[in-house]
């Protein structure tokens, strides 16, 4: 039997050269998605997976995470005292029980592999989720429920891919695939490899590793050896690698949308997509985006 998976690392301590300078004050994950910050979408998919405890790597000046998932005290009290009682409803429901967050600095840009290494003492013996919080996932049911009903199925580690757009391969983490796991509409394979930024044209398929994994504790032996790979960076991909030579590895190439928000377009388009599909004000948009449209 598989062990739950309880915890999730979350890196968030990019700069977020590529949204700036939209994300100079603001951490780029509470950047808003229609109705609420990115990472508010994504904790949200941890804890419909099943999640318990989440354990954001942070950098410097971005205490304003903490207090998201936190009581707003003067803002709550003033909501109830005008009996506004929906938002504060709505205000309530992205908090954070109390010992369900951890944060951990990560002190220096290393590499997304040096910040999954950070909370090493955190996740100790278990299997634990990885979301990378720049890609907002929509899907029903999550992206990482799917991985860790994928996990519970064939043990080991999963990693959530897609197809890659064209020309677009050399931007991420692709992965190498052999036999179909039963179930999963085929979606499952076995993993042969992974490459982490590939050479154009070297690609071994056409699948990115695109942010969501279960993965077990034994990555943080290969991590903690802070080998440089791509660009420098210790890379979460080279480690995995690694440990592919002692554990299985299964792709899951996951139902759903993927919108990179950590990118101008992609953040327009998530919003854009969060709000059509909102079931209150989902006609709303609509109309105001077609009136826009037709200039
Ligand atoms: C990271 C991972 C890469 C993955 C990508 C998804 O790369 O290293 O494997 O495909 O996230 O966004 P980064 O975007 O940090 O360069």
């Amino acid at each position: 039997m598989t062990k739950r998976v309880r915890k999730a690392v979350l890196p968030v301590a990019g700069l977020g050269t590529r949204i700036q300078p939209a994300a100079k004050v603001t951490p780029k994950n509470l950047l808003n998605v229609f109705d609420r910050p990115i990472l508010a979408h994504v904790v949200a998919e941890g804890r419909a997976a099943g999640i318990e405890h989440f354990i954001f790597i942070v950098g410097r000046g971005q205490g304003a995470i903490e207090d998201y998932f936190d009581h707003a005290v003067e803002l709550e009290s003033g909501l109830a005292a005008k009996g506004r009682t929906e938002i504060l409803k709505d205000v309530h429901s992205d908090l954070m029980n109390p010992g369900q967050m951890s944060f951990v600095r990560q002190m220096a840009p290393l590499g997304l592999g040096h910040a999954v290494w950070c909370a090493r003492d955190l996740i100790g013996d278990e299997p634990f989720a990885v979301m990378l919080p720049d890609m907002l996932m929509d899907a029903a049911p999550g992206a990482l429920a799917q991985a860790i009903a994928a996990h519970e199925a064939v043990g080991g580690n999963i990693v959530v891919v897609e197809p890659a757009p064209a020309g677009e391969a050399h931007k991420y983490g692709i992965v190498d695939l052999g036999e179909t796991a039963p179930g999963f509409d085929g979606r499952l394979k076995a993993m042969t490899g992974m490459v982490e930024k590939p050479a154009p044209g070297t690609e071994p398929s056409n699948l990115f590793i695109s942010g969501r994994y279960v993965l077990q504790p034994g990555v943080m032996e290969e991590l903690g050896s802070h080998t440089r790979g791509a660009g420098g960076e210790i890379q979460l991909t080279d480690a995995m690698l690694r440990l592919m030579a002692r554990e299985p590895f299964h792709a899951l190439d996951y139902v759903g949308t993927t919108y990179d928000c950590g990118d101008t377009m992609g953040l327009l388009r998530a919003n854009v997509a969060f709000a059509l599909k909102d079931p209150a004000c989902g006609p709303a948009a609509r109309a105001a985006l077609e009136v826009l449209l037709a200039v």
